[in-house]
């Protein structure tokens, strides 16, 4: 070998250290970090759960006390994210996709860990509660670390009527990322500010109408309302088992379809939903949904009324939706346009839709055998939160607010003959409205504006999946969202997520500090 060859070859040398040095020191990129990109930086050694954790603990130390997102952090948190970096490094077994992924559970669904579950309320603070909620448990079991406890409107907006949405007294006044939103909406405000503002890599919501759609729409993200069952809700501050339901907050789809597989299933503690709703998990789950031609051949109908009431012809959001359309068509959609539901306008009206009946009284006894079943409370019924609100009128802004909700289902005896015929009534509009017209033009989903329907998909416990949309000409964000039958959130997953592929609408809020 000549002199000038060596010379090259350990110039070359020095070249390529030098490179893979500096690939090896590039800074892992938080914001926007998705499931599958943490997971690679896991596998490749350039993040740990560990970093990831603090990562986030430093960003709500930051961030939470203007966004009010987080009620508590899991002190146990940074603990858990070494223990599931040591089983990465020692287990050569498969782990979960979200082993050392943090996640934000909403405060009413419990955790039997130092965290309080308080529903926003200091009525229940200091309660003990005797297990994991089912999808806690599974979340364990993955490996995914609990990182806190996400704001929500207090006891999931059933108080009184008028509350701002995504105020607690704990959690204090959520503030939706995007400054220019009128409000983060509710219930899980939260789960879904958090993961807008990179503050977790996704969170869990509670829907029974509303409460996961439209907190996602405003915040810019992915919620998933899964068909009522699919998850268990054993653990959960309820209102009514008969609709409510337990589902993913995340940035995209596909982190939202990965929370959501390890989530659904059958549990012993919520039966009968979930035995019955387990035909409605595929056999490999929900990831092999996620499929780019998601949107070919599917029949989507567009419920014409509720975009044209939301958004005038002509406006930013009106041209952008059309715009959208058109995307679909051009991905193998077949769209069915100005389709109508039905007794639309008495299904978007809870009070002659029969919802209000059978929710005050469903709320009362479903408050009151989840207080009786608590290891230690403050309280142990309805009666005593009523109690506890009269008693700490300040921190409840009881003279601001009241509790007329509360008050009236307090009133409620039992599940009697109008309760009855009220949920006769919702059945029989759901299946005149959603069942009928998805029958007739054989559709696989219908779709509407932000979370506009959500009442009349609300009394059928049908899902919903919600994504990103648009921004308006001040930066708000609007969504779009996709429903259909009971058991055809894997039909919605295809085509939420060709639609967010295709559109690629999300970006992250401005800088807020
Ligand atoms: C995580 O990574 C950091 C930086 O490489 C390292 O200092 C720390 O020990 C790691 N933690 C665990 C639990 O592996
Ligand atoms: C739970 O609430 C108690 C007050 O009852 C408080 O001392 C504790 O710090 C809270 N837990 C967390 C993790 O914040
Ligand atoms: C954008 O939407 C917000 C509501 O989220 C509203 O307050 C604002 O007026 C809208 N701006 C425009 C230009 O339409
Ligand atoms: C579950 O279903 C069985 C059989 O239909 C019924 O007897 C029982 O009351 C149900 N349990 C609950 C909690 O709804
Ligand atoms: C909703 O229905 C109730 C009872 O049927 C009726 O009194 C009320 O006017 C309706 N509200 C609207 C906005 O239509």
């Amino acid at each position: 070998m000549t002199s000038s060859t060596h010379i090259f070859l350990l110039l070359l040398l020095f070249v390529v250290s030098i490179c893979s040095k500096s690939t090896s020191f590039t800074p892992f990129k938080f914001e926007e970090a998705t499931i599958a990109d943490i997971q690679l930086a896991f596998n490749n050694g350039k993040l740990n759960s560990s970093q990831l954790v603090m990562h986030y603990l430093d960003q709500i130390s930051t961030l939470n006390p203007y966004l009010n997102a987080v009620i508590e952090v899991n002190p146990d948190a940074i603990d858990d994210a070494s223990k599931a970096d040591l089983q990465r490094s020692t287990d050569g077994m498969q782990l979960s996709p979200l082993h050392g992924i943090p996640v934000l559970i909403k405060d009413n669904i419990n955790t039997h860990d130092k965290l309080n579950t308080t529903s926003g309320s200091f009525a229940l603070l200091g309660s003990i509660v005797s297990q994991d909620a089912g999808v806690i448990q599974r979340l364990r079991k993955a490996g995914a670390i609990i990182l806190g406890k996400a704001s929500m409107s207090e006891w999931d907006n059933f108080r009184s009527l008028g509350v701002k949405q995504g105020w607690s007294p704990r959690g204090g006044q959520g503030r939706n990322p995007y400054p220019t939103a009128d409000s983060p909406c509710g219930t899980s405000s939260g789960s879904a500010i958090a993961v807008a503002a990179n503050l977790v890599t996704v969170s869990l919501g509670t829907d029974l109408d509303n409460a996961i759609t439209c907190p996602a729409v405003m915040n810019s993200v992915v919620g998933i309302k899964p068909t009522v069952g699919l998850t268990s809700r054993s653990g959960m501050v309820p209102i009514s088992p008969r609709l409510q339901t337990i589902g993913p907050m995340a940035r995209t789809m596909a982190d939202a379809v990965t929370l959501l597989d390890v989530i659904v299933g059958f549990d012993p503690l919520d039966a009968n939903a979930t035995k019955e709703a387990s035909r409605f998990i595929p056999i490999d789950g929900f990831q092999k949904s996620l499929k780019e031609d998601g949107l070919e051949g599917k029949r989507v109908g567009i419920l014409r009324h509720s975009f044209s009431n939301e958004y005038p012809k002509g406006s930013v959001e009106a041209n952008t939706f059309e715009a959208h359309f058109q995307t679909m068509r051009l991905k193998g959609a077949i769209l069915i346009d100005n389709i109508e539901l039905k007794n639309v306008k008495i299904m978007q009206n809870i009070t002659a839709s029969g919802e209000v009946v059978a929710l005050l009284a469903e709320f009362k006894l479903s408050l009151n055998a989840y207080l009786k079943d608590l290891v230690s409370s403050p309280v142990r019924s309805l009666a005593d939160v009523i109690a506890f609100n009269n008693q700490h009128p300040i921190e409840e802004r009881m003279k601001e607010y009241g509790q007329i909700v509360f008050l009236a289902s307090q009133q409620t005896n039992g599940i009697g003959e109008a309760e009855k015929n009220a949920m006769k009534r919702m059945a029989q509009l759901s299946k005149e409205g959603m069942e009928d017209l998805i029958q007739e033009k054989s559709l696989d989903a219908v779709m509407f504006p932000d979370s506009s329907l959500s009442h009349t998909m609300a009394i059928g416990g049908f899902p919903i999946i919600s994504v990103p949309a648009g921004y308006n000409n001040s930066g708000a964000p609007f969504g779009i969202s996709f429903a259909g039958l009971r058991g055809s959130d894997a039909t919605l997953i295809e085509i939420a997520y060709a639609f967010e592929q295709a559109t690629k609408v999300r970006k992250p809020p401005p800088q807020l500090v």
